[in-house]
């Protein structure tokens, strides 16, 4: 069976969602997570970007102590100079470097010829594989690209040493049958003498990113390119919890599984969406609060007597546990501190006894206390007081 390798890009595409801005702070928590979840490669930012931008490539490049750690590019030297320079503390350090290729962005935005596209793609791919071991080329707006170009424009770039392709389906415009043709197309032609993996960037404005990223990994692709809960520009990045399940879910099927830590799925989801201020919706799939919901009395019935009966995914299997510890204010500390250990905090003797203080002193004003007071509290967003 093959493992497929995910990058995340919540960090660099996922914040391009309008009114999204993480701090580096919580940058290096949310890269903290990813790399628990399982996640084999963060897009960290894009390092030329701004002052900040750099810094948390940087900071998250340091912190990252098995998962790989990109930035990405313009076909620009100073963007790969800026890329080079805060990655240069990373274990494991990659670049991607991007250039448009359909006809609308070349014409309209680059205002360049195929032919100079084509050049521009030889220079920066080569001299990004002299500054690192791990290039990863994307064509923006591929799956608007004509086809044979768009072989040329890859075919260069891994003769000039790219080891990722990745194929963005930049406005979200592909179906997964012709998505899967371009994944199968491509495998078949390029013509390589070094390995190259492939991988699908999909965004989801026809509501198509995830299957049209499973169609991609059933025609070849070796690593997948998404967000947490989705989040990115206009209707956002394929969801890659939803791509991890479905794996997992469908391994038979797609002869594919991910070293992704499936029951750590819920406490990465709720981290984005706590830092991008995106609530999960009720009806998301994996991760919403009615996922796992059975309402009507038929559904109830089936459920009671056998859950695989309106169930395919447990809510345990992606780390939803219901009601496992309800705290109250007659919950002890023992309690409390299972609590923490559930929703991944760690703390000394200390620092658990000034939490549990404060815990104590919401749950005299609160009946209930659910694991994102706790959150909250911990967090310092929610006074006690
Ligand atoms: O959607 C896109 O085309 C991108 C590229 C920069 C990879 O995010
Ligand atoms: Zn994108």
């Amino acid at each position: 069976m093959r493992k497929i390798e995910f990058l995340d890009t919540s960090l660099r595409d996922g914040e391009q969602t309008p009114g999204v801005n993480f701090s580096v702070q919580e940058k290096i928590d949310i890269a903290k997570q990813l790399e628990k979840w399982g996640i084999s490669a963060i897009e960290a930012g894009f390092p030329a970007a701004s002052p900040d931008s750099f810094l948390a490539v940087s900071e998250i490049a340091k912190a990252m102590t098995s998962t790989a750690v990109t930035g990405l590019c313009r076909c620009v030297k100073g963007d790969i100079d800026k890329a080079s320079l805060a990655l240069k503390d990373a274990k494991y350090p990659q670049v991607h470097v991007f250039i448009a290729t359909s006809p609308v962005h070349m014409e309209y935005k680059l205002k360049m010829t195929p032919d100079e596209v084509i050049a521009s793609i030889a220079e920066h791919v080569t001299y990004a594989r002299s500054l690192f071991e791990i290039v990863e080329f994307s064509p923006e707006d591929a799956t608007r690209t004509d086809k044979d170009f768009l072989l040329k424009a890859v075919q260069t770039a891994v003769d000039n040493g790219a080891t990722y392709i990745n194929i963005p389906d930049t406005v979200g415009y592909t179906t997964p049958e012709e998505f899967g043709q371009i994944f199968k197309f491509l495998i078949e032609n390029v013509k390589t003498d070094h390995k190259i993996i492939f991988s699908p960037h999909c965004h989801d404005d026809l509501g198509m990113a995830t299957a049209n990223t499973l169609a991609a990994i059933k025609n070849g692709a070796g690593r997948v390119e998404g967000t947490v809960n989705g989040i990115g520009e206009r209707a956002g990045n394929v969801a890659l919890e939803e791509v991890a399940v479905a794996l997992h879910i469908r391994k038979d099927y797609y002869q594919a599984t991910s070293d992704i830590v499936l029951n750590r799925t819920k406490t990465t989801a709720d981290m984005i969406s706590r830092y991008s201020g995106l609530s999960i919706p009720k009806n998301k799939a994996v991760t919403g609060g009615n996922a796992f919901a059975h309402e009507s009395g038929i559904h109830q019935d089936g459920v009671l007597k056998n859950p695989e009966t309106y169930e395919i995914i447990t809510p345990e299997l992606v780390g939803i546990k219901f009601n496992s510890l309800p705290l109250g204010k007659l919950s002890g500390r023992h309690a409390f501190k299972e609590k923490l250990k559930e929703l991944e905090f760690e703390f000394t003797d200390e620092e658990l006894n000034q939490h549990f203080a404060n815990f104590k002193k919401l749950a005299d004003k609160k009946k209930e206390i659910t694991d994102e007071d706790v959150r909250a509290l911990i967090l310092g967003h929610n006074s006690a007081d």
